[in-house]
């Protein structure tokens, strides 16, 4: 079954067309990858499924509904996750802290029940504890989690982003570079949490330049190059397109 289906998506920015029609669609626990060099229109792209960008044409749709004007915290609560190419998490709040964010959105509290305190509000509380731990240990953080989230190394602030996405509980997860600096180990251990995060059930679609990992990550992958669809198939199909290739190496190369 389709969960994400994207079609003819425009977008410009005055005279700049960053995305000029692209259609893919993303099945139940699925993973695809969207690829293409700098300023192909990636980050864009997912920039307008998530409600931070509102495209100039197309559609997109969501579990069969259509996502179009819907801010990201709606696109959020619908049950689609995202991490940031530049990490975003609070960095003076602690690892768990940040983490709790991501079950907060979701549980049901009131004003009146975090100022009195009631047994309501402390059930939650505990719920939100428990999960992010929960979530923490899925993406095997490794320094202390009651520290301050800046105070991680980098590789370890990329897993806290993560673990805070999935305490949403999404059906599609949205990952934008997750595996940019970080060393060989960490790619190996990003390429393993991903395909756990699939088995969970969760979508995923990966912005991502590594290319050993797309391509053994992967069961679909679409390519983007200045904006424009240059390619969507499996990983044997599109590492053989030649106007992948030409996109990648540029034509100048040829010279
Ligand atoms: N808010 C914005 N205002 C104006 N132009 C923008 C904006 N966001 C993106 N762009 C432009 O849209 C184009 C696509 O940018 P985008 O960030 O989507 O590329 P990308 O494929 O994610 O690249 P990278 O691999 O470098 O992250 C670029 O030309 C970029 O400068
Ligand atoms: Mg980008």
């Amino acid at each position: 079954m389709t969960l994400l289906e994207v079609s003819e998506l425009r977008l410009a920015f005055g005279g700049l067309v960053a995305i000029d029609g692209l259609s893919f669609s993303v099945g139940e626990a699925e993973i695809v990858s969207v690829i293409g060099p700098n300023g192909a229109g990636k980050t864009s792209a997912f920039n307008c499924v998530t409600g931070f960008y509102r495209p100039t044409g197309g559609t997109i749709a969501f579990d069969g509904q259509s996502l179009l004007g819907k801010r990201p915290s709606a696109v959020a609560a619908a049950g689609i996750s995202r991490t940031f190419q530049n990490l975003r998490l609070f960095g003076e709040l602690s690892v768990l802290d940040n983490v709790r964010a991501g079950s907060h959105l979701r549980l049901k509290q009131s004003v009146f029940d975090a100022l009195l305190h009631t047994p309501r509000y402390r059930r939650t509380e505990r719920a939100c504890t428990a999960e992010a731990n929960h979530w923490l240990d899925f993406v095997g953080l490794r320094g202390d989690r009651y520290s301050e989230a800046r105070n991680l190394p980098y590789g370890e602030q990329r897993r806290v982003e993560i673990a805070r996405a999935l305490a949403r509980e999404p059906r599609l997860l949205l990952l934008d570079e997750p595996a940019a600096g970080l060393n060989h180990a960490e790619k190996t251990e990003m390429l393993d949490l991903i395909r756990r995060i699939r088995d969970l059930g969760i979508a995923i679609v990966l912005i991502e330049h590594d290319m050993g990992l797309v391509m053994q990550v992967s069961e679909r992958i679409v390519v983007l190059n200045f904006g424009k669809e240059i390619a969507d198939g499996r990983p044997e199909e599109v590492r053989r397109d030649p106007a992948v290739i030409e996109a990648y190496l540029g034509s100048d190369t040829h010279a």
